[in-house]
């Protein structure tokens, strides 16, 4: 088994003297490539929190945290941004597409940082699109399409720079509970596909369908780590 994400002993602090407070706390983790992880619990519980110092867009306040074996604390904001780059992809509820701007312009962005040429930033959104089901929307504006198929526009922008690890931030919370039901089999055939998955969601049923399960509370994971 390789290791994918490990945290050891990670507290993340927000303010100072009497507004001091852990939104977690001692939180210890480790994930596998090709994993298929569900992070639960109720608002408040630091999943989000928690989902960013994972996806190396925040940093723990104390503890250890690598990738791939690679220890980040000491990372510059340069080589944070480049290994994000590479290995994360991330889903977020509010799907966050630029309104103006075609699926597969949406789709391309992320090539575009990793210094890939336009012909071929095209052609690797086109072929995102297609794997999660959107072959006939290539030039379809986020307002011309339902909630379900601008997270598909989404999970396609996650992973045309093919990436190790998504990380989706309650993905289906915006969607209806069939529509939610097809991004998560999309999910589960990513996974299948090799992908490690780390799905965060306060809805037991959403999370039932993951391989593993953690539970969150009050910043601990009170159950599912092994
Ligand atoms: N930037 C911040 N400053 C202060 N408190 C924060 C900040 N971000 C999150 N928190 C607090 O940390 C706790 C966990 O938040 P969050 O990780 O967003 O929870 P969840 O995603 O589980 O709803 C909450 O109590 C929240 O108010
Ligand atoms: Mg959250």
């Amino acid at each position: 088994m390789k290791l994918v994400v490990s945290l050891i002993n990670v507290n993340k602090l927000y303010g100072e003297g009497e507004n001091k407070f852990y939104a977690l706390k001692d939180i210890s983790l480790s994930i596998n490539h090709g994993e298929f992880i569900a992070i639960i619990g109720p608002s408040g519980s630091g999943k989000s929190t928690l989902m960013n110092i994972i996806g190396l867009l925040d940093k723990p306040t104390s503890g250890k945290y690598s990738i791939n074996g690679k220890e980040v604390i000491r990372f510059d904001e340069d080589r944070l941004a480049n290994l994000r780059n590479q290995k994360i992809g991330f889903i977020f509820q509010s799907f966050n597409l630029l309104p103006r701007t075609s699926a597969v312009d949406n789709v391309a962005l992320p090539l575009i940082y990793s210094g890939v040429n336009k012909e071929n930033r095209t052609s690797k959104a086109k072929e995102a699109l297609i794997r999660v089901g959107l072959g006939e929307k290539f030039n379809s504006k986020p307002n011309q399409l339902s909630g379900g198929q601008q997270q598909r526009v989404a999970i396609a922008r996650a992973l045309v720079t093919n990436p190790q690890i998504i990380l989706a931030d309650e993905p289906t919370g915006n969607l209806d509970t069939k529509t939610g039901e097809e991004i998560m089999k999309l999910f589960t055939d990513l996974n299948k596909e090799g992908k490690t998955v780390i799905l965060i969601t306060h809805e037991l049923e959403i999370a039932k369908k993951a391989r593993r399960i953690i539970q969150l509370r009050d910043g601990k994971v009170v159950n599912g780590n092994n």
